[in-house]
């Protein structure tokens, strides 16, 4: 049988550059998301196509998606997925993204607001919502469009918090006459608590939950986020709802909700690692000569990486603070450890990002002051995103150090495992999605708390060769039990795709 898939996200899977006399070069997007959708949707066989519908997210994007609107549909040749993009208005751009999805809904999402001040939902706010509200219209269209002018059994994934009201401005327009289409929402995020979560304008939470109710089927990474997602709809729209729980650690569906007339099963289909794909990958001749680089730099002394997009949730300054503890409490590891922390640029149109970074960057600053030493660098930040280096990072990592203060998921926390050559200890935060598989074999810590991580931090530098391997390896094994194919593959399924 013909089956197709639509896919909807913010950003897509390539995304284009000016590069010198205008011409364009594009890019594949970052981000887990990106990785799950596209390596899923490679997974999937020869009788299901897909189309992924995103935003023009620049200048140079929107070039592509004009001059690709006028001519013949050959989008996204790059990736192997054909790919349309969304050249919505600048403004309206602007404002759902940067001020809605970014600036309101991700800190709210991973409790992160500074609330003696923040949030202040006054009428600038309520502008920006109408442009959220528009920028959901553009993808509902251009997925009504996509689905009444195609063939085929037709499955439409609906991605994140950008896109909360897109299943059910998407559900209402196809209406009855339009083709059946299973609709499945996943938010890569945490989701909050109802106390916190009415922080919102009432309006505003209300027609959020209301959009992601369009869909049949709403995923989450962990139990955690789904059940605050039950929670929510039962406080805040007085939804009913059906909780089963979950049999295991996943996936599988943890209950029900009917409102206005509808049910969404919510779910839990946590992402873990193509671990064969990322290991070929890692034998590539780049990551072995960053690899080499690394050691040589280290010699004989230990390594702490870490590796994240610079972005508030992922805690990197209480991280350094435990570093620079580990070593004023900890002598015995000056000059026989470094830390490698890459933190790479992340929506630094936001004055809190850049402002993040600046303290990300002073404490690193203080910390080498503090310990150098003539022939030891006791830290190494690197801001530069580099790939193929992080991947080197994460094979001769001894120590790999994930601590967000609270995340959907995490792939670093996955990634790390599978590539590391001797095994590495992992320490990481309670708060990921990632710990509600990985509990067993990581050294999990409280976020906020710097002395219990510096000291997992001390744990982990000193955990014998053997425990090392034995549970890098346990870690790996987990990560590698939940493959992007499984994860796309598993949403699908229980949309009725068959495969
Ligand atoms: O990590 C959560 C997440 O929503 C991913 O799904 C997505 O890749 C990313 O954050 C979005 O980040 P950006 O704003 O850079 O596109």
């Amino acid at each position: 049988m013909n089956q197709r898939v639509l896919v909807a996200s913010n950003r897509g899977p390539v995304s284009y550059q000016f590069g010198a006399g205008g011409s364009l070069t594009g890019h594949r997007g970052g981000g887990g998301m990106i990785a799950g959708v596209t390596d899923g949707l490679a997974a999937l066989g020869p009788e299901t196509s897909a189309t992924w519908i995103c935003a023009a997210l620049s200048d140079a994007d929107r070039a592509v998606a004009r001059a690709r609107n006028a001519g013949p549909r050959d989008e996204g040749l790059e990736v192997g997925i054909p790919v349309r993009m969304l050249d919505i208005a600048p403004d309206i751009f602007d404002r759902a993204y940067n001020r809605v999805a970014n600036s309101a809904l991700w800190f709210l999402l991973h409790q992160l607001f500074d609330t003696p001040s923040q949030p202040r939902f006054g009428r600038e706010f309520r502008r920006d919502w109408e442009a959220y509200l528009a920028y959901n219209e553009a993808f509902a269209g251009a997925l009504t469009e996509e689905a009444v002018t195609g063939e085929g059994d037709l499955r439409v994934l609906i991605q994140d918090y950008h896109l909360c009201l897109a299943p059910r401005l998407f559900r209402d327009r196809l209406g009855e006459a339009g083709p059946a289409a299973g609709i499945g929402h996943f938010c890569h995020t945490p989701w909050a608590p109802p106390d916190y979560y009415r922080m919102l304008p009432d309006e505003v939470g209300r027609a959020l939950l209301d959009g992601i109710l369009g869909a049949d089927r709403a995923g989450f990474h962990a139990e955690r986020w789904a059940t605050a997602f039950l929670d929510c709809c039962a406080a805040v729209l007085g939804a009913d709802v059906t909780r089963t729980g979950l049999a295991g650690p996943g996936p599988g569906p943890v209950g029900r909700v009917t409102y206005r007339g509808h049910v969404t099963e919510v779910a839990v289909h946590p992402l873990g690692v193509d671990a064969a794909a990322l290991r070929e990958r890692a034998r590539a001749e780049d990551v072995r000569a960053h690899a080499d680089a690394l050691r040589r730099a280290a010699g004989d002394r230990k390594l702490i990486v870490r590796v994240d997009r610079t972005e508030l949730s992922k805690n990197i300054v209480r991280g350094l603070a435990a570093y620079r503890e580990l070593l004023a409490t900890r002598p015995q590891w000056r000059g026989r450890v470094v830390h490698l922390a890459f933190a790479y640029p992340s929506r630094s149109a936001l004055a809190e990002y850049r402002a993040y970074t600046g303290q990300v960057r002073e404490l690193a600053r203080q910390i080498t002051e503090e310990f150098r030493t003539a022939d030891w660098d006791p830290l190494i930040l690197e801001v530069k995103d580099d790939y193929p280096r992080s991947l080197a990072a994460c094979a001769v990592a001894d120590v790999l150090l994930v601590n967000p203060i609270r995340d959907g998921m995490n792939l670093v926390a996955q990634e790390g495992p599978v590539l590391s050559e001797r095994g590495c200890a992992l320490v990481l935060s309670r708060e990921a999605g990632a710990a509600a598989t990985l509990a067993a074999d990581a050294l999990l810590v409280n976020p906020y708390d710097v002395t219990e991580t510096a000291e997992a931090l001390h744990r982990a530098l000193e955990m014998p060769d053997a425990e090392r391997a034995r549970r890098g390896a346990a870690l790996a094994a987990t990560a590698a039990a939940d493959p992007p194919a499984r994860w796309l593959g598993g949403q699908l399924a229980s949309l009725g795709l068959g495969s």
